[in-house]
């Protein structure tokens, strides 16, 4: 355990019925840095996610908080500063943009925090502060994404893990919410963990990253090392986007 580290799965090994989805995983967050979760299909990465926020049994293993062991319970994991963005841009399309927004901040129960949050995240997405009152179906499917995004950072995270949020955006839109997240992390220190298939856009960003196959951590890089070691082309057998 490093004294830096935010949030630490140690040893953590997940069962599926018969499927090790993980197989003592070693992964950490260090305080301000944006750490990339990479692999193939399959490869464990989303369960990783899952795991730091309560939503993966352990069958060993354990999750540290600042330290600290601590058991990742869901419904406690904002108030903690670790928040989730699943896959699949999971935003309300029935209600507005403002409202989206405002379920960021449930557990504050407090009318007016919540509204200096949710002018905060607005101010921070120009593009969703100008549609706000729509309703989320209105918005397109990066919008939709941002608005994702902007919600967790309602609850004002110290850990943000976003699971795979470039999946079906176009290029150009990926490059903006890459950006968004980098502009994030700069600007309020958040510490970010993404899992991310599209390398080319990643790489730009991140300090660090792990390579998971098949539950197991096969490699741990700096973005330098990412560059040079040939560790993606081995891992994606020359899938590699360049
Ligand atoms: N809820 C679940 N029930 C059963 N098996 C699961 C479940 N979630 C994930 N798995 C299995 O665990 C392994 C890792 O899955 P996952 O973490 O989703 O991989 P990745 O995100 O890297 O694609 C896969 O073999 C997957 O089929
Ligand atoms: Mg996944």
């Amino acid at each position: 355990m490093k004294k830096e580290d935010l949030l630490h799965l140690k040893g953590v090994s997940v069962l599926y019925g018969g499927v090790k989805a993980l197989d003592k995983v070693d992964v950490s967050l260090r305080r301000g840095e944006i750490v990339a979760l990479m692999g193939p299909n399959g490869a464990g990465k989303s369960t990783v996610l899952k795991a730091a926020f309560g939503l993966a049994p352990l069958a060993s293993g354990q999750v540290m908080l600042e330290g600290r062991p601590f058991t990742p319970v869901v419904h406690e994991m904002v108030r903690r500063g670790v928040v989730l963005v699943p896959q699949g841009r999971r935003v309300f399309t029935r209600l507005s943009i403002e409202e989206n927004l405002e379920i960021g901040a449930y557990f504050l129960k407090d009318r007016e925090e919540t509204a200096r949050r949710v002018e905060e995240a607005l101010a921070f997405f120009p593009a969703l502060k100008k549609k706000r009152k729509l309703k989320a179906r209105a918005l397109s499917g990066g919008e939709q994404q941002m608005l994702a995004i902007a919600r967790g950072l309602v609850a004002g995270p110290r850990a943000l893990l976003l699971d795979e949020p470039s999946l079906g955006l176009s290029p150009k839109i990926i490059k903006e919410v890459f950006a968004k997240i980098k502009e994030i992390n700069e600007s309020k220190g958040t510490s970010v963990m993404v899992v991310e298939h599209n390398l080319k856009s990643l790489l730009g960003i991140v300090d660090r990253a792990y390579v998971l196959d098949k539950g197991k951590v096969v490699a741990e890089e700096t973005a330098e090392g990412l560059r040079t070691s040939g560790i993606l082309e081995r891992v994606f057998m020359g899938k590699l986007e360049t």
